[in-house]
């Protein structure tokens, strides 16, 4: 009798200890997972979070011939340089290399951070710097040479911010994508990997005449109705 009260307590304490285990285990497994969710979450939002703006300007990083099409057209200039949504930092970095002192505006810290590592290990990285910015947010008149690599969305909104904040002697190179009213004083590369050079002289000067390209509303019915 004495045995199986005994016997029975054993098998009480085991199940027991077997039970704080698991839940034990448990708990680590839901540790472990909502960890890795939340660092997952961490890393993805914000390469997504640019998809869901009103603007949406992802991260697709500039080939190779493109780099090299934007050092070209820009080999005879020096000073400063800007390249808006600077993503992994390449052309800052290239930019750096050829004897500019380079920055990069981008929205994404995963890749201002990465930017900043290639930078050192490029042994760049006191003649680069990135920020973490809105490139809506911020003013780029202290820059004599500006890249950007965007989408036709924005291009038209982006004419009006550099065109009212650059200096006279700046340069803007598009890639990929051009500005719809501005003039090219050059052009180079082909297909995906075209650059298009502007001077801020001549579209600065369009902007003060009011020879922006667009028309207002008013306009467009004067149009209209002798079409
Ligand atoms: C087409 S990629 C170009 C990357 C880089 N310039 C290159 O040529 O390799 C555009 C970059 O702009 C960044 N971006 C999107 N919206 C932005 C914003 N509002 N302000 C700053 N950067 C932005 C994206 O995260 C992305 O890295």
């Amino acid at each position: 009798m004495y045995q199986s009260k005994a016997f029975e307590f054993k098998l009480q304490v085991n199940s027991n200890a077997e039970k704080s285990r698991r839940s034990r285990l448990g708990l680590a497994v839901t540790g472990v997972v909502g960890g890795s969710l939340v660092a997952l979450y961490a890393v993805a939002a914000p390469f997504v979070a640019p998809a869901l703006r009103k603007i949406c300007l992802p991260f697709v990083p500039a080939t190779t011939a493109q780099v090299e099409n934007v050092l070209r057209v820009l080999q005879a200039r020096s000073g400063t340089l800007v390249d808006i949504g600077s993503g992994d930092g390449r052309i800052v970095i290239a930019a750096a290399k050829h004897g500019f002192q380079a920055s990069g505006f981008e929205l994404n810290p995963w890749l201002v951070w990465y930017s900043r590592y290639k930078a050192w290990r490029e042994g760049v990285h006191r003649s680069t710097s990135f920020h973490i910015s809105d490139l809506w947010k911020v003013s780029f008149a202290q820059y004599s040479n500006v890249v950007i690599f965007g989408v036709p969305q924005m291009m038209d909104q982006l004419e009006l911010k550099l065109a009212s904040e650059l200096p006279s002697t700046a340069k803007v190179v598009a890639c990929r994508f051009p500005f719809p009213t501005w003039v090219p004083e050059r052009t180079d590369g082909e297909g995906i990997d075209t650059v298009w050079v502007y001077d801020a002289k001549t579209f600065k000067s369009h902007l003060q005449h009011g020879m922006t390209g667009r028309t207002t509303p008013d306009q467009q019915e004067t149009l209209d109705s002798h079409t």
